[in-house]
This record gives C-alpha cells, structure tokens and sequence, in this order.
C-alpha cells in the first residue's frame, strides 16, 4: 500500500525540525519544506524528501503539499519586519490560498493561546487570522494552542550572562505559567498528523508550570552565577524592547502580549489539553550547549 507522506513547514526551525525528526524517527514519510538547497541537502541525507519553498508563493506551495496526507504549517513572527501584522497577513493568506489548491486533507497548525480571540494579544492575532483562513477552506484542522516556548530563554541570555540581570516584563515574578519544550511539541504534532481527528479540534499543548522568579533560579543554577531579577513597570515594556533592538511596531506588539497574559488572554481555552512533561532545566542545558544565543 502506498504510505502516507507528510509535509513539514519550518523544519530549519525549532518546532518543525522536532516535528520531522519524530516522524522519520517513527518510519514515516517526510516532506521537508525548506528555502535553502543547503537545507534541503540536510534532510535529504536524514531522509526526508525536500521541497525548496518560501510559504509566500502560494502556487510553489501548492505544488509541494498536494498529495500529502497531512501538512505541520507555522506562521513564522518576523519582528524585525516594519509592518508585522501586513507580513503576518501575507504568509497566512498564501498559506489557506495553497492549503485549500492543494485539498491537504488535514493540517496541523502551530498556533498558540489567545489565537482564539481576534484582537488585543498583539502577534497572536496574526495565528488567529491564519486559524480563521484555514477554517474557511473546509480542510480538517488541528490547531496546536501551546503556551509561552521554554526556549524563549534564549531571548534573557545576553542581558543573563552580560549583566546579572533577568527581566521580566509581567507585574510579578511569583505568577506561574505553562512552558513548553519545542521538543514536546513537535511529538506531539507528529502523534496528532498520524491520528487526523473526525472534526476540527483546538488543542492546548501545555508544559510545567513555573513562575518567572524560578525561571531565573534555574537559568542562574545552570548558568553558574547569581541573577538579579528585574520586574519592569509596563510603561518601560515598549521603550526596553526598542532598545533591545525591535522597531517600535513591534515592540509594541509584544508588549501587548505581555498585557494580555497578565489578564488572562492567553489561558487554555481549547477543545482538549495535552500536557507534555520536559523540564525547563533540560531545555535551557540543551539551548546553552547547541549555542542557540546572539
Ligand atoms: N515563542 C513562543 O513562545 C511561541 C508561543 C506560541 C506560538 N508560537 C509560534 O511558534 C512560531 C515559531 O516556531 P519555531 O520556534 O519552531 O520557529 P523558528 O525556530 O523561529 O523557525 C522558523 C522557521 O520558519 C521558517 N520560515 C520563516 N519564514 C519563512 C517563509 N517565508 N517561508 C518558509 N519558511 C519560513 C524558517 O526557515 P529559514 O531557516 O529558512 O529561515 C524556520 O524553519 C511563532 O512564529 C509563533 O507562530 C511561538
């Protein structure tokens, strides 16, 4: 019998290079969507077949998902971007566009909490659009509602190791939240393109709760000095993350994130949870040991 294949968006990435590595590990067909002929060279040699294709043109991404059983797609944020929201638009508009061409009969989205409210949770509304899109293309959707990445570490290191200091943009540090290893995630989105659901489904991915207080206990433990930790005031969100880099729309995305978990917008509110068990100090050993830091 001719066996199913798979296509995998962004497996240069974190989650799709988890998500790919699993299947293959698990004898499965993989299409690796890739934009590089270096790329695609790697994971031809791991197995994969590859396609060269940026999710932008809608007409190549067509051609490289039809007569895939399933697709694992991401809207990748590009912050650097001047306009996120436009750029945001553009991919998922491309992305439904070939989803719906192709007839993919089931599609496995990376989206995140809060991506079921339209509004106020600044990048978040660009997954919610793209959940949107693809709903309307009548294709079976998946949509993986993970919460907060453990390797957002990566984003306190320099400011960790340079200066002491762990910030955190949230009121208190002693509020816990759900982080997930992109490790988990992508098994899980293996587990869920093997298993297409009768129906469309939301699917909260959550990991171990831990408060920002123990984030920089753990991340001082493994980086073996003392970190002071830092509780911005929200007026200095923004105007820290331009300084940090981040043209000012950006910024201010993110710092409407950061308000909209303090008020509870990102919250579990899908159709079923799945928790996934890997804990913070493997992510941040593994995170330090591949160098994933500026
Ligand atoms: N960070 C969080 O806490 C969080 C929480 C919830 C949801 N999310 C979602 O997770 C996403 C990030 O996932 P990740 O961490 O696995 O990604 P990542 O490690 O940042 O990698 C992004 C991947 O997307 C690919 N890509 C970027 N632009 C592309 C384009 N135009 N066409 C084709 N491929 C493109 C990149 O390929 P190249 O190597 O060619 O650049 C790379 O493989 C976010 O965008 C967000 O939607 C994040």
């Amino acid at each position: 019998m001719h066996q199913n294949i798979y296509a995998v968006a962004g497996v240069t990435g974190k989650v799709g290079s988890a998500t790919a590595a699993r299947l293959l590990a698990t004898n499965d067909r993989v299409r690796a969507l890739v934009r590089s002929s270096a790329a695609a060279e790697e994971w031809s040699s791991r197995g994969a077949d590859t396609r060269i294709v940026d999710l932008g043109d809608a007409v190549a991404l067509e051609a490289a998902i039809t007569g895939c059983a399933g697709l694992f797609i991401l809207l990748p944020f590009d912050l650097s971007a001047d306009d996120p929201d436009a750029h945001a638009d553009a991919l998922a508009s491309s992305i439904a566009t070939a989803v719906a061409a192709a007839a993919v009969p089931h599609v496995v989205m990376l989206s995140s909490g809060g991506a079921d409210r339209a509004a106020g949770t600044g990048p978040i509304t660009g997954l919610h659009r793209l959940e949107e899109a693809l709903r309307a293309t009548g294709i079976r959707l998946t949509a993986m509602r993970p919460g907060h990445f453990q390797e957002k570490i990566s984003d306190a290191l320099d400011t960790a190791q340079n200066e002491g200091v762990y910030p955190v943009f949230a009121a208190s540090a002693d509020v816990s939240h759900p982080l997930v290893a992109t490790q988990d995630l992508g098994a899980v989105a293996a587990d869920l393109l093997r298993d297409p659901p009768q129906r469309n489904q939301s699917v909260d991915v959550l990991g171990p709760e831990y408060t920002e207080r123990q984030v920089a206990d753990i991340l001082a433990r493994v980086l073996g000095r003392e970190l002071q930790v830092v509780v911005l005031p929200e007026e200095a969100w923004a105007a820290t993350l331009i300084d940090a880099g981040l043209p000012p729309q950006a910024a201010a995305a993110l710092a409407e994130l950061y308000r909209a978990d303090e008020k509870g917008l990102l919250a579990p509110r899908g159709d079923r949870t799945i928790r996934t068990d890997t804990p913070l100090e493997t992510t941040i050993t593994h995170t330090l040991a591949a160098g994933h830091h500026a």
